[in-house]
């Protein structure tokens, strides 16, 4: 896929306006961790909750952007259901507090995840890991960080020897048993594979060479933006299960990997992708 090519200085200021704004996001977050009560809880669908924090931080974060790019357009996560990346100029893809189950139940990780797109492509991408106080900033053709510090994807080549992470399916079950038989290959193929409940998270570990990769479907843009330019700029590769294809829309499925393992994921994804999109 060709990436746009925009105005770069632009990202500089991005970067340093949606980090100020993920780090007060998320000292926020972390003020309310322990103090939700089940009145401040909302089920927005199958197992999918969302609080008055997730609310409140999304607010902090589009005060920000809306003051420093008013002419930018703004998709996040609890605003509309219109869930639209316009093809032309810049769009914010926010995902004020991603993991909310873990961050409900006490249980890290979680995350604030930022990104801008330019014509539908993101290009800048922010994930703060609250709990750890981690960081993780890229920018098309400036490379990815870890606090400041560049972070490159893992170079293990061979499943055996890596280790990977998921997101388990919770809301549609269609696909389960194909994903549960593309599970147990993982489990007996690889060191192990993790659910840490947060995706933006699992493509920031992916970047910084801590999983070597990772596969979920049933994403939305605001969860795999940023995440997706911290892979792409760390030097690791991302498709959906076909492996070839490409991630537009943003979204449903996933695997994003060191490069080396990639085709051999996809291989043994290539039964659920089947299910979710059958010919
Ligand atoms: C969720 C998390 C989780 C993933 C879900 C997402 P949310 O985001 O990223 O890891 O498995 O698909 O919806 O709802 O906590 O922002
Ligand atoms: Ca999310
Ligand atoms: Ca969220």
């Amino acid at each position: 896929m060709s990436i746009p090519s925009p105005d770069f200085k632009i990202y500089e200021t991005a970067l340093r306006v949606g980090g100020l704004a993920a780090r007060e996001a998320g000292a926020y977050i972390l003020s309310e961790s322990g103090a939700v009560s089940s009145d401040d809880i909302f089920v927005k669908g199958t197992h999918d909750l969302v609080s008055r924090v997730d609310h409140e931080a999304q607010r902090i974060i589009t005060a920000h952007i809306a003051e420093a790019f008013p002419r930018h357009h703004i998709l996040a996560e609890e605003g509309d259901d219109n869930v639209h990346i316009p093809g032309k100029g810049y769009t914010w893809i926010i995902d004020p507090l991603d993991g909310t189950t873990n961050f409900l139940h006490g249980v890290p990780p979680w995350a604030v995840s930022i990104a801008l797109a330019y014509q539908g492509e993101p290009q800048m991408g922010i994930v703060f890991d609250v709990t750890r106080n981690e960081l993780f900033t890229a920018a098309e053709g400036m490379g990815a960080f870890v606090n400041g510090q560049p972070c490159r994807v893992s170079d293990s080549s061979h499943l055996n020897d890596s280790l990977l992470s998921t997101g388990f399916p919770y809301r549609d079950f269609e696909h389960m048993d194909a994903y549960l038989s593309a599970l147990g290959h993982f489990m007996k193929e690889t060191r192990g594979v993790r659910r840490p409940g947060c995706a933006s998270i699992d493509l920031a570990w992916v970047a910084a060479g801590r999983f070597d990769g990772f596969f979920e479907s049933g994403l939305h843009p605001w969860d795999v933006a940023a995440g997706m330019v911290l892979v792409r700029e760390a030097g690791g590769r991302l498709s959906n299960y076909e492996g070839g294809g490409d991630l537009t829309p943003l979204g449903g499925q996933i695997i994003a990997s060191n490069g080396h393992i990639h085709d051999h994921m996809a291989h043994i994804l290539q039964p659920v992708r089947n299910v979710l999109n059958p010919a």
